[in-house]
């Protein structure tokens, strides 16, 4: 194997730039020049790209956000797109494509898959961690990182003054980060896609158990972790329909794009660094439509599709937990 190409695609996750330098010198080590495409598909079809040599990812290892740029090309789903792709690849000469993003980017490889002779390889990265058939994606841990700092310090302006807090994180149709974050800060309580079947008899949940925190333990604080895309009319509609039902001052805070940014926590640097080593490995070994990930610490290497075939699921023990905790506050008396 002479040439292999790397791009980022769809969401950009902190670790990124640490899978790239990964794959970049460990192509170096196995004497495989590489070269990186621009702003995901896009550069794919306008030859937008540039040769990485380990030079170029010097420094990197720390930096959020992606050397390569990312982007989302719905134009790639067309039969033209793919093919105009393969022509392009096959121009360079580049035997395998290295795809670091999550399920969306997955498909876009495997669609390009069908009408290239290369290998396609896909390495998970993004924050929402919603990749079947692997533990963790590139990205995630910072990102609760970042969840947690933020609802730290809600909370203590919402002590002062015994607010509701709701919280809105991000992860698109999953609630891994908000789940994580929520137990992690000690919320009150977390509204995640999975555990929410009946919205709207979450919200005599919630306020039920406002009036009894309260009863509990005078008037406090209350953080409401909450996952985006949830609630229909967005989290600001649910804040004001809290207030009235609970009479409590309800305020938002949508944390946003900021937990897409930083510097990877260290879990997500290893996890970067081994899976960009072990994508170049698989493609030397001669892997196509494959996906690299950890499963109980071990690397595996499994068909793309498992990525997106189920609906990966939350912790049970996670979820078990959280729901112990949250019943408590129901069941004790002041
Ligand atoms: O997939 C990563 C993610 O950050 C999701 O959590 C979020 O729903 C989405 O991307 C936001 O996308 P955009 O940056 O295109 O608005």
């Amino acid at each position: 194997m002479r040439k292999i190409a790397v791009l980022t695609s769809g969401g950009d996750a902190p670790g990124m730039n640490a899978c790239i330098r990964s794959i970049v010198l460990t192509a170096e080590h196995f004497g495989i020049q590489v070269i990186g495409y621009k702003h995901g598909y896009n550069g794919l079809l306008e030859q937008e790209y540039l040769p990485l040599r380990p030079k170029n990812v010097l420094n990197l290892i720390q930096r959020g956000g992606t050397i390569l740029r990312s982007g989302r090309c719905l134009s790639f789903k067309q039969v033209d797109s793919a093919k105009l792709a393969a022509k392009n690849l096959e121009a360079l000469g580049i035997e395998a494509l290295l795809v670091i993003g999550g399920d969306g980017s997955f498909h876009g490889a495997c669609h390009l898959a069908d009408y290239w002779q290369g290998q396609v390889i896909g390495l998970p990265g993004t924050i929402d961690n919603d990749i079947s058939g692997i533990d963790a994606t590139i990205g995630y841990y910072t990102a609760i990182e970042t969840a947690l700092e933020s609802i730290d310090k809600v909370r203590d302006t919402a002590d002062a003054f015994e607010r509701i807090f709701l919280v809105e994180v991000m992860g698109r149709h999953a609630g891994f980060i908000g789940l994580s974050a929520a137990l992690a800060s000690a919320a009150d309580q977390v509204l995640v896609p999975e555990l929410c079947q009946d919205i709207h008899a979450e919200l005599d949940n919630i306020t039920q158990h406002v009036l009894a925190a309260h009863r509990q333990r005078g008037n406090s604080s209350y953080i409401i972790v909450t996952a985006e895309n949830l609630w229909p009319g967005g989290v600001t509609s649910l804040a004001q329909m809290l207030s009235e039902k609970t009479k409590v001052e309800c305020r938002v805070v949508i944390l946003g794009h900021v937990q897409r940014g930083g510097s990877p926590v260290s879990q997500d640097r290893l996890l970067a660094c081994k899976l960009g080593a072990f994508a170049v490995e698989r493609a030397l070994a001669g892997d196509n439509r494959i996906m690299v990930g950890e499963v109980n610490n071990q690397l595996v290497a499994l068909p793309i599709q498992v990525s997106w075939e189920s609906q990966k699921p939350l912790d049970p023990y996670l979820v078990k937990i959280q729901q112990e905790f949250f019943d408590i506050t129901r069941k004790l008396n002041p």
